[in-house]
């Protein structure tokens, strides 16, 4: 009713996207002979003194446990069913414009505005103890105000889009995180429950909701109008369980990738202990660093993956977060690439930059750094996988010199190619041309870090089939580009899974991580009335 939603077009950075309005759910006063309050005692009269059968609802399935009090109880093996429903449903659904997810919140406010109004406050006066004007200032008013703003925040969000420059273009995607959700909402308020839930989802999350075990009725009933309105299955699962049980089932699950929580501040250190004694085990958690990839396909520009990968790889010697370190070649382009790459190496400069400036890159920073690389070189040369096709040796008796190295890997697992080196050291996995699409999958399930990563190709499938499989691999993501060298504003910085949690310094998101947000209201009329108009 109170949006005006027209078409909305992305398309790289076309956006025909007239401005969503919204407005504040105006409050009902339920007057005395008012159509709400009639609707209400109605909707009282048939939620009062009966016991709702509540399931749960796991990888879309209704399922009724034997262990009932006055709540069903989800156990360990349900949760953990549920992850695993949650994390197959999300790709699709991360893929999903947000247009369409805004839709369903869109939906839902307007049906929790109008058809399901008194069923929700009904449930929530009498499951949560709270008064007309409580029910309806929060399971109506906020709830249906959260729906829409968040729908309304999401879509513009997707108009912030770093500049362009001449002969490039940089597109920010806002995906959801790599993992699933928790959302461990409170009694008090329904709306808090529903926002907790479907904001994450909103954004391209799958989420697992407990409910607060005393404000369940409300709860169900708001799930049950998201998915009426549109909403997938296994994009929000409704798992009443016992708190300590799910705290301890999704802290302890690799995909655990972040929770929404209000509550108590027991309960909040708990989880967060939780969380910190599982850090070892978390696919995506705050740390540094980088295993960049560069993907060839047949397609390619020879002379733009050479260009590319030397400096890449051997700028200021590797020691960058982004350098491309390792890569991927068909074997049909892999003679004339090597080609290329070994003429480059051959001029390459390693030396003094101070005194020539045509040094290309200088000694590694320390010690310390010199022998963790010669490790790795040690490593190489002692590997039957493994073949220094370049370089290969270092020296520290003028300085911390590490050549330039180039090898080739057999085996595309080899430790080398995920773990961080932080030196010039490229290591590069031939393959069968044809099987590019489970190379695609290789560079994306290999290393742990997800920072930045290249994809060279002409062909246009083959540059949108690799931004699909890609999607969660880097977060700086370059086509036709090395992996290095963003710039503020362009290409705000930054990846998740092992390489951070990806803050995008250089963009406009990063001031708001360094803020506490203060809300001041100033009222200009004097209060008199604390009374309100239904109770007379
Ligand atoms: C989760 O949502 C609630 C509002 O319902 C908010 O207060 C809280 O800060 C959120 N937590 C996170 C981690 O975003
Ligand atoms: C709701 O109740 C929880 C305790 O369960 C409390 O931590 C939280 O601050 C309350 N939220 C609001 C908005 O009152």
């Amino acid at each position: 009713k109170f949006i005006r939603f027209l078409c909305c077009v992305f398309r790289f950075k076309t956006f025909s996207c007239a401005a969503v309005e919204v407005k504040n759910e105006p409050i009902l006063s339920f007057n005395e002979g008012s159509a709400e309050r009639k609707e209400l005692l109605k909707a009282l009269d048939s939620v009062k003194g009966v016991t709702e059968e509540i399931p749960c609802v796991v990888g879309d399935e209704h399922v009724w446990t034997k262990d009932i009090r006055y709540q069903l109880s989800v156990s360990r093996e349900l949760i953990n069913k549920a992850i695993v429903a949650s994390m197959a449903a999300r790709r699709d659904w991360d893929l999903k414009p947000i247009q369409d997810r805004a839709q369903i919140l869109f939906k839902a406010a307007d049906v929790i505005s109008g058809p399901r109004r008194a069923e929700v406050l009904a449930k929530t006066m009498i499951g949560q103890g709270k008064t007309v004007v409580q029910a309806e200032i929060d399971a109506a008013a906020e709830l249906i105000d959260f729906f829409r703003f968040n729908a309304k925040h999401a879509i513009e969000l997707q108009k912030q889009q770093p500049l362009d420059a001449e002969g490039s273009t940089n597109t920010m995607l806002y995906r959801g995180l790599e993992g699933f959700v928790a959302a461990v909402a409170p009694f008090n308020f329904t709306a808090i429950g529903g926002n907790l839930a479907g904001t994450p989802a909103l954004m391209g999350n799958v989420v697992l909701w407990k409910p607060s075990d005393t404000a369940m009725s409300a709860s169900y009933a708001v799930y049950r109008v998201l998915r009426e309105c549109g909403l997938p299955p296994n994009i929000i699962q409704f798992l009443p369980a016992d708190g300590p049980v799910f705290g301890d089932t999704i802290t302890s699950s690799e995909h655990l990738a972040g929770i929404n929580f209000t509550g108590s501040v027991p309960t909040f250190k708990r989880l967060w202990k939780q969380v910190a004694e599982n850090l070892d085990t978390y696919k995506t958690f705050p740390e540094c660093g980088g295993k960049n990839f560069h993907f060839v396909h047949r397609s390619a520009d020879v002379q733009s993956v050479v260009t590319g990968t030397i400096r890449s790889a051997f700028e200021y010697g590797g020691q960058k977060c982004s350098a491309c370190s390792r890569m991927y070649v068909p074997d049909s382009m892999w003679p004339q690439i090597k080609q290329g790459l070994l003429d480059i190496h051959r001029s390459i400069r390693v030396g003094d930059p101070v005194e020539d400036f045509s040094t290309f890159f200088s000694a590694v920073i320390d010690d310390k750094s010199f022998s963790r690389i010669k490790r790795w070189l040690d490593h190489a040369k002692s590997s039957p996988n493994l073949k220094v096709i370049a370089g290969g040796n270092c020296d520290d008796k003028k300085g911390y010199y590490v050549e330039p190295t180039i090898i080739e890997t057999k085996d595309p697992q080899d430790a080398i190619m995920n773990e961080e080196i932080f030196g010039p050291v490229l290591t590069v996995y031939v393959y069968p041309e044809k099987e590019y699409r489970e190379v695609l999958q290789l560079i994306d399930s290999t290393s742990p870090y997800a920072l930045t990563g290249a994809v060279f190709a002409q062909d246009q499938k083959v540059i949108e089939e690799a931004a699909v499989v890609l999607r969660n691999a880097a977060g700086n993501y370059y086509v036709n580009d090395k992996s290095t060298g963003s710039i503020v504003a362009q290409q705000p910085f930054g990846g998740a899974r092992a390489s951070g949690t990806n803050d995008k310094p250089g963009g406009p998101h990063y001031v708001l991580r360094w803020t506490s947000p203060q809300v001041v209201k100033q009222t200009h009329v004097p209060l008199r009335e604390w009374r309100y108009p239904y109770m007379g």
